[in-house]
């Protein structure tokens, strides 16, 4: 049965595109917007591939709201809009802090204004855990308070919150969901999409580049931090996990009878260091990772991880994954990658 036509914005993504299998899974129609700025068109031909049908992208920038309300006008049928269209590096929204401040919040801005002309009443919203920063209350729950933004990046996902909130605030019937993920990793088990990033920062994707010799070796960014083994924890999780998440969210939206605003942490809530995740993927792949310790790195949180007991409680949602899937699926990924010469 179709469910409704689901709007995603970054589609190609990486997030993105594992939201679109596992809302076609679960009934809905998907169309996409992405303007490709940080992904490749190939993303979604891997998603053909898992779910036996195309999915239309349109190649438009959101920011040009002429040409995104063309899309509401093509698509008049639209239940909901997943909202994952941002850029999302750290260091380069501290050397570039415009370009993040118009593409995250001018970007949102228009969405919400198209789905304020179009009534559309189901909308999820991508934050992020840097809004907690280097918070002291551990596990952080959705009430542990949000810190000073640390970077522009973290900036726009508080303002963006801000923005949600106020907007769905002077609506009766619009139902906002903000979804704070974690360290989202991983690929799809059937090896057809994973994380596209070509010179990637983060450190799950750096590990599989070491590993396959794209980079000569890698560095543990600090081993003095008051943590188990002294270097920092995060709390990684499984991108499908996180792509389910969301048609929960979208789900819970379409049953909840009255117009709210519904914040969820997305984690496991298990908090593992570096040096144990980079153990992890030495034991589950059987390959040895040329890395060194290093200094700290500027801005670093030293520890971080999630009370997920809320989305479990409200949306039925229990991640599926282990941190050994996590790194056995990047792996798979990164080999499929060198194979399809992506
Ligand atoms: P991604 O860069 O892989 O996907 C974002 C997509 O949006 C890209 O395909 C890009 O081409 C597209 N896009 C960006 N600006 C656009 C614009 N103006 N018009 C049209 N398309 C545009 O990132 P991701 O990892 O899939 O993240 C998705 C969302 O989740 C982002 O909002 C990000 O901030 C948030 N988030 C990501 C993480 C993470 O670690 N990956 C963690 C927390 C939150
Ligand atoms: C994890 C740990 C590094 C690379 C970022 C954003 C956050 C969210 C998720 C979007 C840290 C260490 C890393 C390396 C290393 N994204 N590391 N060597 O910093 O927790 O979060 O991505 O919303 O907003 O800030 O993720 O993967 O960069 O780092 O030792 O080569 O790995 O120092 O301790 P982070 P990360």
């Amino acid at each position: 049965m179709n469910k409704g036509k689901i709007l995603v914005t970054g589609g190609c993504g990486y997030i993105g595109a594992h939201t679109i299998v596992d809302l076609v899974a679960n009934g809905f129609e998907v169309v996409s917007i992405d303007n490709l700025s940080n992904s490749r068109i190939e993303m979604l031909q891997g998603v053909a591939k898992i779910i036996g049908k195309e999915i239309k992208n349109y190649p438009i920038d959101i920011c040009d709201k002429a040409a995104l309300l063309s899309v509401f006008e093509q698509e008049s049928d639209i239940l909901g809009v997943i909202h994952f269209a941002a850029y999302k590096s750290v260091p380069e929204s501290v050397s570039q802090p415009l370009a993040y401040y118009h593409n995250n919040l001018l970007g949102l801005i228009h969405i919400l204004q198209a789905c304020e002309s179009y009534q559309i009443k189901h909308f999820v919203f991508s934050s992020s855990c840097s809004v907690y920063g280097n918070t002291l209350q551990l596990p952080v729950t959705e009430d542990t308070p949000v810190q000073e933004a640390e970077s522009p990046y973290a900036a726009t996902k508080i303002m963006g919150e801000r923005i949600c909130n106020d907007f769905a605030k002077s609506k009766t019937d619009f139902n906002c969901t903000l979804l704070r993920y974690f360290n989202p990793v991983g690929a799809h088990e059937s090896g057809h999409i994973g994380e596209m990033n070509e010179k990637p920062e983060n450190l799950v994707p750096v590990i599989t580049q070491t590993a396959i010799g794209k980079r000569k070796q890698m560095g543990v960014f600090g081993t003095d931090y008051d943590t188990r083994d002294g270097s920092c924890i995060r709390d990684y999780i499984h991108v499908s996990d996180i792509a389910h998440a969301h048609s929960l969210a979208i789900l819970h939206s379409i049953a909840s009878p009255t117009a709210q605003v519904q914040l969820y942490n997305l984690g496991t809530g298990k908090g593992v260091s570096v040096l144990e995740l980079i153990q992890a993927f030495e034991s589950v792949t059987g390959v040895q990772l040329n890395y060194t310790l290093e200094g700290r790195r500027p801005g670093d949180v030293v520890q971080v991880y999630a009370d997920r007991s809320k989305a479990e409680q409200t949306l039925n949602w229990v991640p599926k994954y282990d941190i050994k899937q996590m790194m056995a699926s990047a792996w798979q990924w990164e080999l499929n990658m060198q194979q399809m010469d992506l």
